[in-house]
Protein backbone atom coordinates (compact mmCIF):
# COMPACT_ATOMS: atom_id res chain seq x y z
CA UNK A 1 0.00 0.00 0.00
CA UNK A 2 1.10 3.50 -0.86
CA UNK A 3 2.71 5.25 2.18
CA UNK A 4 1.01 8.51 3.11
CA UNK A 5 4.30 10.91 2.97
CA UNK A 6 4.60 13.56 0.09
CA UNK A 7 0.74 13.04 -0.48
CA UNK A 8 0.21 15.39 -2.96
CA UNK A 9 -3.64 16.42 -3.19
CA UNK A 10 -5.25 15.74 -6.83
CA UNK A 11 -6.21 18.86 -8.84
CA UNK A 12 -6.05 18.65 -12.72
CA UNK A 13 -9.43 17.12 -13.65
CA UNK A 14 -9.74 18.59 -17.18
CA UNK A 15 -13.59 19.05 -16.37
CA UNK A 16 -13.69 20.33 -19.92
CA UNK A 17 -12.83 16.85 -20.75
CA UNK A 18 -15.45 14.28 -21.54
CA UNK A 19 -14.80 10.53 -20.20
CA UNK A 20 -12.87 8.70 -22.34
CA UNK A 21 -13.99 5.22 -22.07
CA UNK A 22 -17.48 5.89 -23.45
CA UNK A 23 -17.09 5.12 -26.68
CA UNK A 24 -20.34 4.22 -28.52
CA UNK A 25 -19.37 1.24 -29.78
CA UNK A 26 -17.17 -2.01 -29.43
CA UNK A 27 -15.62 -2.98 -32.72
CA UNK A 28 -16.66 -6.34 -32.45
CA UNK A 29 -20.42 -6.93 -34.38
CA UNK A 30 -23.02 -7.04 -31.79
CA UNK A 31 -21.19 -7.04 -28.69
CA UNK A 32 -21.39 -3.75 -27.72
CA UNK A 33 -24.04 -4.64 -24.74
CA UNK A 34 -21.38 -7.69 -23.46
CA UNK A 35 -19.49 -7.53 -20.35
CA UNK A 36 -16.02 -6.53 -20.31
CA UNK A 37 -14.99 -10.00 -20.37
CA UNK A 38 -16.94 -11.13 -23.19
CA UNK A 39 -15.25 -8.44 -24.99
CA UNK A 40 -11.94 -8.88 -24.22
CA UNK A 41 -11.66 -12.38 -25.30
CA UNK A 42 -13.73 -11.10 -28.71
CA UNK A 43 -10.47 -8.78 -28.69
CA UNK A 44 -8.09 -11.88 -28.18
CA UNK A 45 -9.92 -12.83 -31.12
CA UNK A 46 -10.57 -10.23 -33.47
CA UNK A 47 -7.73 -7.62 -33.92
CA UNK A 48 -8.64 -4.24 -33.47
CA UNK A 49 -7.31 -2.69 -36.54
CA UNK A 50 -8.28 -4.41 -39.13
CA UNK A 51 -11.52 -5.73 -37.26
CA UNK A 52 -10.89 -9.66 -38.61
CA UNK A 53 -8.96 -12.91 -37.79
CA UNK A 54 -6.73 -15.72 -39.15
CA UNK A 55 -8.08 -18.72 -37.02
CA UNK A 56 -6.44 -21.48 -37.57
CA UNK A 57 -8.68 -25.26 -37.66
CA UNK A 58 -7.18 -27.76 -36.41
CA UNK A 59 -10.14 -29.81 -34.84
CA UNK A 60 -10.89 -32.31 -37.45
CA UNK A 61 -9.61 -35.22 -35.42
CA UNK A 62 -12.35 -34.96 -33.07
CA UNK A 63 -14.07 -36.89 -35.46
CA UNK A 64 -12.44 -37.86 -38.95
CA UNK A 65 -9.03 -39.32 -36.63
CA UNK A 66 -5.56 -38.27 -38.32
CA UNK A 67 -6.61 -36.22 -41.19
CA UNK A 68 -3.68 -35.82 -44.06
CA UNK A 69 -1.00 -32.90 -43.10
CA UNK A 70 -2.24 -32.92 -39.09
CA UNK A 71 -0.88 -36.27 -38.65
CA UNK A 72 1.76 -34.48 -36.22
CA UNK A 73 0.38 -31.39 -34.56
CA UNK A 74 3.27 -31.47 -32.28
CA UNK A 75 5.39 -30.58 -35.36
CA UNK A 76 3.10 -28.57 -37.03
CA UNK A 77 1.36 -26.01 -34.52
CA UNK A 78 4.86 -24.76 -33.06
CA UNK A 79 5.48 -23.41 -36.95
CA UNK A 80 2.67 -22.26 -37.70
CA UNK A 81 1.36 -20.61 -34.35
CA UNK A 82 3.57 -17.33 -35.16
CA UNK A 83 1.72 -16.53 -38.21
CA UNK A 84 -2.14 -16.86 -37.70
CA UNK A 85 -4.06 -15.34 -34.53
CA UNK A 86 -6.40 -18.10 -33.38
CA UNK A 87 -6.45 -21.36 -32.51
CA UNK A 88 -9.06 -23.59 -33.11
CA UNK A 89 -8.80 -27.37 -31.69
CA UNK A 90 -9.97 -29.80 -29.20
CA UNK A 91 -8.67 -29.93 -25.94
CA UNK A 92 -6.93 -32.70 -26.38
CA UNK A 93 -5.03 -31.13 -29.13
CA UNK A 94 -4.49 -27.99 -26.85
CA UNK A 95 -2.88 -30.08 -23.85
CA UNK A 96 -0.62 -32.46 -25.58
CA UNK A 97 0.24 -30.79 -28.50
CA UNK A 98 0.37 -26.33 -27.72
CA UNK A 99 2.33 -25.17 -25.68
CA UNK A 100 0.97 -22.75 -22.97
CA UNK A 101 3.11 -19.99 -23.85
CA UNK A 102 2.29 -16.64 -25.98
CA UNK A 103 -0.88 -15.17 -26.66
CA UNK A 104 -2.51 -16.51 -29.22
CA UNK A 105 -6.65 -16.73 -28.49
CA UNK A 106 -7.82 -20.25 -27.84
CA UNK A 107 -11.07 -21.33 -29.85
CA UNK A 108 -11.99 -24.36 -28.13
CA UNK A 109 -13.90 -26.92 -29.75
CA UNK A 110 -16.85 -28.96 -27.00
CA UNK A 111 -19.38 -30.18 -28.87
CA UNK A 112 -18.22 -33.86 -29.64
CA UNK A 113 -19.99 -37.25 -31.00
CA UNK A 114 -18.81 -38.01 -34.22
CA UNK A 115 -17.18 -39.95 -36.40
CA UNK A 116 -16.37 -40.70 -39.61
CA UNK A 117 -17.67 -44.28 -39.02
CA UNK A 118 -21.11 -42.63 -38.64
CA UNK A 119 -23.64 -42.59 -41.79
CA UNK A 120 -25.59 -39.56 -39.79
CA UNK A 121 -23.05 -37.02 -37.70
CA UNK A 122 -25.60 -34.45 -36.56
CA UNK A 123 -26.16 -35.91 -33.27
CA UNK A 124 -23.27 -34.20 -31.01
CA UNK A 125 -22.90 -33.53 -27.09
CA UNK A 126 -21.33 -30.94 -25.10
CA UNK A 127 -18.25 -32.93 -24.17
CA UNK A 128 -16.00 -29.98 -22.86
CA UNK A 129 -17.98 -28.39 -19.56
CA UNK A 130 -17.46 -24.94 -18.66
CA UNK A 131 -14.76 -25.32 -15.97
CA UNK A 132 -12.28 -26.79 -18.33
CA UNK A 133 -12.95 -24.39 -20.77
CA UNK A 134 -11.70 -21.74 -18.12
CA UNK A 135 -8.87 -23.96 -17.31
CA UNK A 136 -7.94 -24.21 -21.12
CA UNK A 137 -7.87 -20.03 -20.80
CA UNK A 138 -10.29 -20.88 -23.92
CA UNK A 139 -11.12 -16.82 -25.56
CA UNK A 140 -14.41 -18.72 -26.59
CA UNK A 141 -16.23 -21.70 -27.13
CA UNK A 142 -17.14 -23.88 -30.44
CA UNK A 143 -20.50 -26.32 -30.99
CA UNK A 144 -21.12 -28.16 -34.09
CA UNK A 145 -24.81 -27.04 -35.26
CA UNK A 146 -27.12 -29.18 -37.35
CA UNK A 147 -29.57 -27.10 -38.37
CA UNK A 148 -32.08 -28.93 -40.74
CA UNK A 149 -30.34 -32.38 -39.92
CA UNK A 150 -31.92 -34.77 -37.46
CA UNK A 151 -29.62 -33.73 -34.89
CA UNK A 152 -31.15 -30.05 -34.95
CA UNK A 153 -32.64 -30.28 -31.86
CA UNK A 154 -29.81 -31.51 -29.77
CA UNK A 155 -27.46 -29.20 -31.46
CA UNK A 156 -29.68 -26.26 -30.28
CA UNK A 157 -29.54 -27.40 -27.19
CA UNK A 158 -26.35 -27.83 -26.89
CA UNK A 159 -25.56 -24.44 -28.24
CA UNK A 160 -28.19 -22.99 -25.74
CA UNK A 161 -26.29 -24.68 -22.47
CA UNK A 162 -22.76 -23.94 -23.73
CA UNK A 163 -23.99 -20.23 -23.82
CA UNK A 164 -25.63 -19.93 -20.82
CA UNK A 165 -22.59 -21.27 -19.25
CA UNK A 166 -20.27 -18.97 -21.25
CA UNK A 167 -22.30 -16.02 -20.12
CA UNK A 168 -22.33 -16.72 -16.28
CA UNK A 169 -18.85 -16.75 -16.89
CA UNK A 170 -17.76 -14.35 -19.37
CA UNK A 171 -16.50 -16.89 -22.40
CA UNK A 172 -18.03 -16.28 -25.79
CA UNK A 173 -19.40 -19.19 -27.86
CA UNK A 174 -18.74 -19.73 -31.18
CA UNK A 175 -21.99 -21.64 -33.52
CA UNK A 176 -20.09 -23.81 -36.43
CA UNK A 177 -22.79 -24.35 -39.34
CA UNK A 178 -22.24 -28.18 -40.15
CA UNK A 179 -23.67 -28.87 -43.60
CA UNK A 180 -24.06 -32.63 -43.83
CA UNK A 181 -24.27 -34.24 -47.04
CA UNK A 182 -27.84 -33.36 -47.50
CA UNK A 183 -27.69 -29.81 -46.20
CA UNK A 184 -27.29 -27.27 -49.59
CA UNK A 185 -24.94 -24.57 -49.86
CA UNK A 186 -26.86 -21.98 -50.60
CA UNK A 187 -27.44 -18.67 -49.17
CA UNK A 188 -30.59 -19.76 -48.24
CA UNK A 189 -29.51 -22.08 -46.21
CA UNK A 190 -26.57 -20.30 -44.79
CA UNK A 191 -28.87 -17.31 -44.00
CA UNK A 192 -31.13 -19.34 -42.30
CA UNK A 193 -28.28 -21.08 -40.24
CA UNK A 194 -26.27 -18.09 -39.06
CA UNK A 195 -28.96 -16.05 -38.44
CA UNK A 196 -30.39 -18.77 -36.11
CA UNK A 197 -27.49 -19.48 -34.36
CA UNK A 198 -27.14 -15.90 -33.64
CA UNK A 199 -30.62 -15.83 -32.40
CA UNK A 200 -30.00 -18.25 -30.15
CA UNK A 201 -27.21 -15.74 -28.68
CA UNK A 202 -24.17 -17.18 -30.41
CA UNK A 203 -21.26 -14.33 -30.57
CA UNK A 204 -19.51 -16.05 -33.85
CA UNK A 205 -20.58 -17.73 -36.22
CA UNK A 206 -18.53 -20.22 -38.61
CA UNK A 207 -20.19 -20.62 -41.64
CA UNK A 208 -19.22 -21.59 -45.54
CA UNK A 209 -18.87 -18.72 -48.37
CA UNK A 210 -21.43 -18.91 -51.17
CA UNK A 211 -23.41 -16.84 -53.36
CA UNK A 212 -24.98 -13.80 -52.27
CA UNK A 213 -22.80 -14.24 -48.89
CA UNK A 214 -22.74 -9.95 -48.45
CA UNK A 215 -26.77 -11.27 -47.82
CA UNK A 216 -25.84 -13.85 -45.30
CA UNK A 217 -23.53 -11.56 -43.51
CA UNK A 218 -26.03 -8.46 -43.44
CA UNK A 219 -28.43 -10.81 -41.88
CA UNK A 220 -25.62 -11.98 -39.15
CA UNK A 221 -25.88 -9.41 -36.06
CA UNK A 222 -22.46 -11.09 -34.65
CA UNK A 223 -19.45 -11.47 -36.69
CA UNK A 224 -19.03 -14.64 -39.33
CA UNK A 225 -15.82 -16.25 -39.52
CA UNK A 226 -15.50 -18.41 -42.98
CA UNK A 227 -14.46 -22.39 -43.10
CA UNK A 228 -12.17 -22.98 -45.77
CA UNK A 229 -14.13 -26.07 -46.51
CA UNK A 230 -12.15 -28.98 -48.84
CA UNK A 231 -8.66 -28.29 -49.79
CA UNK A 232 -8.59 -25.93 -53.14
CA UNK A 233 -5.53 -25.52 -55.17
CA UNK A 234 -4.11 -22.52 -53.84
CA UNK A 235 -4.92 -19.63 -55.96
CA UNK A 236 -9.18 -20.64 -55.70
CA UNK A 237 -8.73 -21.23 -52.17
CA UNK A 238 -7.45 -17.16 -51.77
CA UNK A 239 -9.62 -16.30 -54.41
CA UNK A 240 -12.78 -17.30 -51.74
CA UNK A 241 -11.13 -15.66 -48.72
CA UNK A 242 -10.82 -12.49 -50.83
CA UNK A 243 -14.58 -12.93 -51.91
CA UNK A 244 -15.38 -13.83 -48.39
CA UNK A 245 -13.49 -10.74 -47.19
CA UNK A 246 -14.95 -8.51 -49.27
CA UNK A 247 -18.52 -9.67 -48.75
CA UNK A 248 -18.19 -8.68 -45.25
CA UNK A 249 -16.64 -11.96 -43.25
CA UNK A 250 -14.41 -10.96 -40.14
CA UNK A 251 -12.05 -13.89 -41.12
CA UNK A 252 -11.14 -17.46 -42.06
CA UNK A 253 -11.27 -20.36 -39.84
CA UNK A 254 -9.34 -22.16 -42.39
CA UNK A 255 -7.58 -26.21 -41.66
CA UNK A 256 -6.99 -28.62 -44.59
CA UNK A 257 -5.97 -25.13 -47.13
CA UNK A 258 -4.02 -24.30 -44.95
CA UNK A 259 -2.33 -27.71 -42.98
CA UNK A 260 -3.00 -29.62 -46.66
CA UNK A 261 -0.83 -26.77 -48.54
CA UNK A 262 2.60 -27.72 -50.12
CA UNK A 263 3.66 -24.57 -47.87
CA UNK A 264 1.02 -24.23 -44.45
CA UNK A 265 3.25 -20.56 -43.44
CA UNK A 266 3.23 -19.43 -46.69
CA UNK A 267 -0.56 -20.46 -47.39
CA UNK A 268 -1.38 -18.71 -43.54
CA UNK A 269 0.95 -15.23 -44.34
CA UNK A 270 -1.19 -15.33 -47.92
CA UNK A 271 -4.41 -15.39 -46.13
CA UNK A 272 -3.22 -12.56 -43.68
CA UNK A 273 -2.64 -9.93 -46.58
CA UNK A 274 -6.39 -10.56 -47.32
CA UNK A 275 -7.68 -10.52 -43.63
CA UNK A 276 -5.66 -7.51 -42.67
CA UNK A 277 -4.10 -5.84 -45.03
CA UNK A 278 -6.19 -5.35 -47.79
CA UNK A 279 -4.58 -7.78 -50.05
CA UNK A 280 -7.16 -9.09 -53.20
CA UNK A 281 -6.54 -12.52 -54.17
CA UNK A 282 -4.23 -11.69 -56.62
CA UNK A 283 -2.15 -10.06 -55.08
CA UNK A 284 -1.83 -12.39 -52.47
CA UNK A 285 -1.17 -15.67 -54.45
CA UNK A 286 1.78 -13.62 -56.08
CA UNK A 287 3.17 -13.39 -52.65
CA UNK A 288 2.18 -17.25 -51.87
CA UNK A 289 4.17 -18.50 -55.01
CA UNK A 290 6.93 -15.62 -54.49
CA UNK A 291 7.40 -17.50 -50.95
CA UNK A 292 7.71 -20.80 -52.14
CA UNK A 293 9.73 -20.49 -54.57
CA UNK A 294 12.38 -18.93 -52.43
C1 LIG B 1 -14.21 -29.65 -38.63
C2 LIG B 1 -14.45 -28.21 -38.53
C3 LIG B 1 -13.37 -27.33 -38.98
O1 LIG B 1 -13.00 -26.49 -37.91
C4 LIG B 1 -13.87 -26.43 -40.09
O2 LIG B 1 -14.49 -27.20 -41.08
C5 LIG B 1 -12.69 -25.64 -40.69
O3 LIG B 1 -11.79 -26.53 -41.23
P1 LIG B 1 -11.66 -26.65 -42.83
O4 LIG B 1 -11.20 -25.31 -43.35
O5 LIG B 1 -10.65 -27.77 -43.06
O6 LIG B 1 -13.03 -27.00 -43.33
O7 LIG B 1 -15.49 -27.72 -38.08
O8 LIG B 1 -15.23 -30.32 -38.00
Amino acid sequence: MADKDGFKVAKDYQIEVPFANNSKSFYVKGANNLDWGMKKHLANIFDAKSGNTVMFAFDHGYFMGSVAGLERMDLLIPILAPHIDVMMCTRGALRTCVPPIGNKAVVLRVSSGSSMLNDDLSHEIVAVNIEDAIRCNADCMAVQAFIGADGQLESIRNLSNVINEGLRYSIPTMGVVAVGKDMERTDRYFKLATRTLAEIGVNIVKTYYCENFEEVVAACPVPIVVAGGQKLPEDEALTMAYRAISAGAHGLDMGRNIFQSKQPVSMAESIRLIVHHKATDKEAYEFYQDSIHK
